[in-house]
């Protein structure tokens, strides 16, 4: 995959997509845990430039669901349909080539390797004679973290002792450089101080101006209604409600998260108002 040509053309790209063209559905899904159905009978869908949050209490099942949109667990049943075309994602490979790229609360991060290195991980860019190309790897790795954080410098310092907005870069990075169109960030600023969940914001502002499409699990309510075109929330496995982040009220979000209530009068709706 040549992604430095396909890097050149993110802005053109968000310029020409179509946006009324869906580029997530989930239909119908289905996954249980021995006996606990973590995830029921949910519909979801994302289009481009848009962020849907997914609400829900710890065990809603939001984590379960978006794991199966990359790749970590098999779906037990329904479809994925990516950019109208049904999808069979089995693995991260599948879900990383049909440009899927998920951030985790966790920072899945190999704590001993440098920045670059976790970058690219699994990708690396090779020299036409097979081997390592270093240099590449550093020139692109460089661009990449100064367009999110002028002042990350800390190239070849092992992650782990890096700072929890330093490895978020790090792991935005990677969504950036493989040009996610699909991007899953699980609690992005859960780790986060004020001026770093500050530039997760500006960042995903960038992102759903290039189109990229956005599931962003969150528990901050300020988070979602300040970044959120929807909103989707969870209980029990099952799927209370998708409503556009405008109709409705902080307190109607908790009556959905925590008593499974719909708002009263509020009109659900699956796709963007635009
Ligand atoms: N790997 C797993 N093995 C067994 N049960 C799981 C696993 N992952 C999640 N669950 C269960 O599935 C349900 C949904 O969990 P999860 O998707 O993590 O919820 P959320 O992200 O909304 O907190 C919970 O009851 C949880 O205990
Ligand atoms: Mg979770």
């Amino acid at each position: 995959m040549n992604s430095v040509n396909q890097n050149a053309s993110a802005a053109q790209r968000g310029a020409t997509l179509n946006r009324n063209q869906c580029l997530v559905e989930m239909r119908d899904i289905n996954k249980a845990f021995g006996g606990v159905q973590a995830v029921e009978n949910v519909n979801i869908n994302l289009y481009p430039g848009e962020v849907v949050a997914v609400l829900g209490h710890n065990g809603a099942g939001k984590s379960t669901l978006m794991k199966m949109l990359a790749g970590a667990y098999p779906i037990d049943s329904g479809e994925v349909i990516i950019n109208g075309e049904k999808a069979s994602i089995r693995t991260p490979s599948d879900a990383q080539a049909a440009g899927i790229e998920s951030i985790y609360q966790t920072l899945a991060l190999a704590d001993n390797l440098n920045s670059v290195a976790n970058l690219f991980l699994g990708r690396e860019l090779l020299t036409r004679w097979r081997t390592l190309d270093d240099h590449r790897m550093d020139a692109e790795a460089s661009k990449v973290f100064q367009r999110l954080n002028k002042n990350f410098k800390n190239y070849h310092t092992p992650v782990r002792r890096l700072s929890g907005g330093q490895r978020q870069v790090v792991a935005i990075s990677r969504a950036i450089y493989f040009n996610a169109q699909i991007l899953i960030m699980d609690e992005p600023t859960a780790a986060l101080g004020p001026e770093e969940t500050a530039m997760v914001a500006r960042l995903i502002e960038q992102l759903k101006e290039e189109g990229v499409g956005i599931f962003l699990i969150s528990h901050d309510m300020h988070d979602v209604f300040a970044l959120s075109d929807r909103l989707a929330v969870m209980k029990n496995g099952k799927l209370v409600g998708t409503y556009s982040t405008k109709d409705v009220t902080e307190d109607e979000v908790l009556g959905m998260i925590i008593l499974g209530k719909k708002p009263e009068g509020k009109p659900e709706t699956e796709r963007p108002a635009r």
